[in-house]
């Protein structure tokens, strides 16, 4: 029998039950649920609206519950739904008539969003822990190779030499956006739903701000039907890790490409690859291949719950409960990518050589040699023409710009002296690149000296 069943005259069909339970993935959710139940009925004894025994009891109950599930010892059943209507069942199950009270002044519509925003504030403390385990881990992957040079790409061609620690630490700054999104959107998760009941709120006298600051929320919401139908925050929170996993996705994109026997820039340690079934001299980027993947999996999620929302009427609306399972994907998904990829960086190993040897190519440098002009006082769109020549000049005669004269140089440039010819060197390029924001070493180690310090704190 139902907990509804006051109304109906028939069980449910089997089908039916299948079709529309949700215990199969909202069981998750039961510590929370315990979690909102309690503070729930020791705010209606206080409020006079239960007995006191009664809620002490229940109290005493649902930890014991909680030991009882964390031991196993409960079997969750489908024909009961969910998380809510399986624990309240139990709790009536061994405590009669107390147990019946606790179900008091609210609704399984404030319940449940309750659960799921303690839920989410927990999950997003532990991907933020996650996040900034990957940033020490780029760091420390930046610290450790200071002084590697390597071409940076544009269009994935050839564009000017950076440091690896500048292109490792512009992932840090990514990620550090990713946490700041996730601290923002914890703040919207962070405001009680519980005590709006199924809609409108309740006729008894319940003291919802003593529940918000039980729980630990910020805030208690102020519209009972806002309160029930509000996924928002949820959505924001998927596009949050929507962008972590894109941030992964092209750090990946980097790694594959850079463990590619082409780039051969880097290699990842075996514990992070797999060989073929059928090749023997395969050794594949797998994890970073698959972080990629999974990115589509967590965009889904985004674009599902999206998509749930958008034609609902205000109220709760059974489509709802479909919120839960690309929350839940998400969550573990991001969780999983982060978990692994902290490790990975920190084991990867730097072919610096043959970063150095690809960043050598004298043509990285031809906007070195336009800016020399601007020095000369050339008008910048001039020397770019010029310097755009005297790459077609080398080209046409198969010869690297480091290897004309300044005679040669000269027929294309015309203002172009001695020192015009001893730009060519990748180490001086990446020295000259001074500017704040840039890739010159001291610039560098300044971000370097900016993470290392923040991460220690720990913000
Ligand atoms: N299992 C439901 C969900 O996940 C809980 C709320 C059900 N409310 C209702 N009126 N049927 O959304």
């Amino acid at each position: 029998m139902a907990l509804w069943d006051g109304r109906f005259s028939g069980d449910t069909d089997a089908l039916v039950a299948r079709f529309s339970e949700s215990i199969s993935f909202d069981r998750r959710l039961y510590r929370q649920d315990i979690q909102g139940s309690t503070a729930h009925v020791r705010m209606l004894a206080r409020c006079g609206i239960i007995p006191p025994a009664d809620a002490d009891a229940i109290v005493a109950e649902l930890a014991r519950l909680q030991q009882d599930i964390e031991g196993g010892k409960v079997e969750f059943e489908e024909r009961l739904e969910d998380i809510h209507m399986n624990l309240e069942s139990r709790l009536i199950e061994r405590l009669g008539d107390s147990g019946a009270r606790v179900h008091t002044a609210r609704s399984r519509n404030d319940q449940v969003g309750t659960d799921v925003r303690l839920y989410l504030r927990e999950e997003i403390d532990a991907i933020r822990r996650l996040l900034q385990a990957l940033q020490a881990s780029l760091v420390g992957l930046a610290d450790a190779h200071r002084d590697v040079i390597l071409p940076g790409f544009t269009h994935l061609q050839h564009a000017q030499p950076v440091l690896l620690a500048h292109h490792l630490l512009a992932y840090v700054e990514m990620l550090a956006r990713d946490d700041e999104r996730l601290v923002d959107a914890r703040r919207r998760v962070n405001r009680l739903p519980l005590g709006a009941g199924a809609l409108a709120g309740t006729t008894l006298p319940i003291d919802r701000h003593s529940v918000a600051a039980e729980l630990g929320f910020e805030e208690t919401l102020r519209n009972s039907m806002d309160a029930v139908s509000d996924r928002d925050f949820m959505v924001e929170l998927l596009a949050a890790l929507s962008l972590i996993m894109t941030h992964l996705s092209r750090l990946s994109e980097d790694l594959i490409l850079w463990s590619s026997q082409e780039f051969a820039f880097i290699e990842l340690d075996d514990a992070f690859c797999t060989g073929s079934s059928l090749m023997p001299q395969k050794k594949n980027p797998d994890i970073a291949e698959l972080t990629r993947g999974k990115t589509g999996r967590v965009y889904g999620a985004l674009v599902t719950l999206l998509t749930v929302m958008k034609g609902l009427p205000l109220g709760y609306n059974r489509d709802l409960q479909e919120d839960k399972e690309p929350v839940f994907d998400a969550i573990d998904t991001v969780k999983a990518a982060l978990a692994v990829y902290a490790p990975m960086i920190a084991g990867a190993r730097v072919n610096g050589a043959r970063m150095a040897a690809a960043a050598a190519d004298p043509a990285l440098m031809a906007t070195d040699l336009a800016e020399q002009l601007v020095r000369l006082g050339v008008p910048f769109r001039d020397a770019h023409r010029q310097v755009g020549r005297f790459v077609a000049y080398c080209r046409d005669r198969g010869i690297g710009l480091d290897e004309a004269d300044l005679a040669a140089m000269r027929t294309c440039i015309p203002q172009a002296t001695e020192d015009c010819l001893t730009l060519f060197d990748a180490r001086r390029s990446v020295m000259a690149r001074d500017s704040y924001g840039g890739t010159a070493p001291r610039r560098v180690a300044e971000q370097l000296d900016f993470w290392r310090a923040r991460l220690e704190r720990h913000e």
